[in-house]
């Protein structure tokens, strides 16, 4: 065990965990941030991607311990009151069926957006073909992005705030 004081959604955390941990397990049994979710445990489904430093990173394969001074950045973090551009696209389209993987796929596209604030169809394939859901959601995933990314363009390109 060892102690690790991470930054998340701007606050400051510590656990006392195994180095190995990945950050998934620290984030919701150490921190109470259950927004991040448990899907494949291999890096496969995208149901547990979270920010580091703005890049989306899937956390249940990736050890506390290389985290270090990162800023971790989870769902409840992306914006204080659910008006990030992605979010605010998720509500207008109505994407979610049972919404298990919906927090990994709109930290996913909020990285895709922050990079590439106006992407194109194919682009946004790409990038969300990583985030698997099993309601076949992705038709209303692609109109989403776009909305957001139309949204972004026309004038709330504010940051995420963060808690
Ligand atoms: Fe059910 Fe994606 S909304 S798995």
């Amino acid at each position: 065990m060892a102690l690790f004081k991470l930054l998340v959604n701007g606050r400051s955390y510590q656990a006392d965990v195994d180095p190995d941990t990945p950050l998934l397990w620290v984030l919701r049994d150490h921190f109470g941030l259950v927004g991040t979710k448990y899907g494949c445990g291999i890096a496969q489904c995208g149901a547990c991607s979270v920010h580091l430093n703005g890049e989306a990173t899937r956390s249940c394969v990736l050890p506390v311990s290389v985290v270090g001074k990162s800023k971790v950045t989870t769902i409840e973090g992306l914006s204080s009151d659910g008006t990030h551009p992605v979010q605010l696209a998720w509500d207008k389209i109505d994407v979610p069926q049972c919404g298990y993987c919906q927090a990994g796929q709109i930290m996913t596209a909020a990285a895709l957006l922050k990079r590439n604030p106006k992407p194109t169809e194919a682009e946004i394939d790409e990038t969300m073909t990583g985030n698997l859901c099993r309601c076949g959601t992705y038709h209303r995933i692609r109109e989403a992005v776009k909305v957001a990314a139309d949204h972004s363009v026309s004038g709330s390109s504010k940051t995420p705030k963060t808690k």
